[in-house]
């Protein structure tokens, strides 16, 4: 039995969750979870949020836009462990204990701390000691397979690092976890053709209502080749989502619209845009539901924060006592 275990970044502006997020890393995440041999652990990551958002109402509506989202794409929350990081405060104790078995060169040589400290204005000791609260995230679950993206695999490092020199100079109580890091999972197109991110603010939010979202999809750069004439799918960021999301046949009749001309990219948004629809009708639709009654994603919450803790305070009271604490 491996347990299995990922935080959930809440960190945007309005929660908005997009088509990277649940092709990169929800439906993924959902697949691992749903292998009989794994336990999953997901938690949201609303105390790791507080180094860039400070308003509560926005972090509120972030954790439940990002719980929701798992949820409307079928995460069993009941086979599984699904939490806010907030939620266990056993967290910060362990960060408190870890952080003095953490070299300081290593926090200050992070490329995700030299990067946010170049580039935000405000860089606080939360962003410095980030990776050692991501340590703890993991450790206080005895936690053995870490599913994360590329940009993680240095918070992993350290996180073995940080466990190894614990273990080193106290005993063999921290299990060593591995990351899983995702290089297959591709990069999803946003609708400039960079990578689609809240950060590029080019991202197409599938649960937008019907007429904001098919103005996002309206959006999408494409050249200016005219409607008559033959389009090259290679080039087409509108084609190249299709293709994500469509069926063999779709993406076909979809490839043969291009050569034939006469076929405009305004006909192409719109086959997204009602594909779109109707695919993700279901998701939509809980997703909808679940964001209506907050109450009853924050009862699912309490219900996974109460398994997490049991686990956080079992491997918490062995790694006190060996402490002398
Ligand atoms: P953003 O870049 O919009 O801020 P995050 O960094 O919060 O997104 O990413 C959350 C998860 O979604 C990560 O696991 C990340 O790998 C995945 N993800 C984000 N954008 C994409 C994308 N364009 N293609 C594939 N996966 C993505
Ligand atoms: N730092 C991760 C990210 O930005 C989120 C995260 C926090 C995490 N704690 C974790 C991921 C523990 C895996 C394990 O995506």
């Amino acid at each position: 039995m491996a347990r299995i275990l990922t935080g959930i970044q809440s960190s945007g502006k309005t929660g908005e969750i997009h088509l990277g997020n649940i092709l990169g890393a929800i439906e993924p995440g959902i697949e691992l979870s749903k292998d009989p041999n794994n336990e999953a652990y997901f938690f949201i990551a609303d105390l790791h949020s507080l180094t860039t958002v400070k308003d509560a109402n926005i972090r509120k509506m972030n954790v439940h836009a990002v719980a929701a989202a798992w949820i409307a794409f079928g995460f069993d929350t009941d086979k599984n462990v699904f939490y806010k990081q907030s939620d266990i405060p056993e967290v910060c104790e362990l960060t408190w204990y870890l952080s003095c078995f953490t070299p300081y060169p290593m926090l200050a040589n992070a490329h995700s701390f030299k990067d946010k400290s170049a580039q935000l204005a405000d860089v606080n000791a939360g962003l410095f000691t980030y990776p050692v609260l991501m340590a703890a995230d993991i450790l206080l679950y005895d936690a053995n397979l870490v599913p994360v993206g590329k940009d993680q695999r240095q918070h992993l490092e350290m996180t073995r690092d940080i466990a190894g020199s614990f273990n080193h100079q106290i005993g063999e109580l921290l299990v060593i976890p591995e990351a899983q890091i995702s290089e297959r999972v591709m990069t999803i197109p946003g609708t400039d053709g960079r990578k689609m991110s809240k950060s590029y603010d080019n991202f197409i939010n599938i649960f937008l209502p019907d007429k904001k979202l098919r103005k996002v999809i309206m959006s999408i750069e494409t050249d200016s080749t005219p409607l008559e004439e033959p389009k090259d799918t290679s080039t087409c960021n509108v084609f190249a989502l299709y293709e994500l999301l469509a069926d063999e046949d779709q993406t076909n009749q979809m490839r043969a619209n291009y050569a034939g001309g006469n076929y405009g990219y305004g006909h192409a948004k719109q086959a997204l845009f009602e594909l779109i629809i109707s695919k993700y009708e279901s998701q939509r639709k809980k997703y909808w539901e679940l964001m209506e009654n907050p109450e009853s994603i924050d009862q699912m919450l309490a219900t996974g924060a109460v398994k997490a803790r049991k686990t956080a305070l079992q491997v918490l009271s062995r790694i006190k006592a060996q402490l002398g604490y």
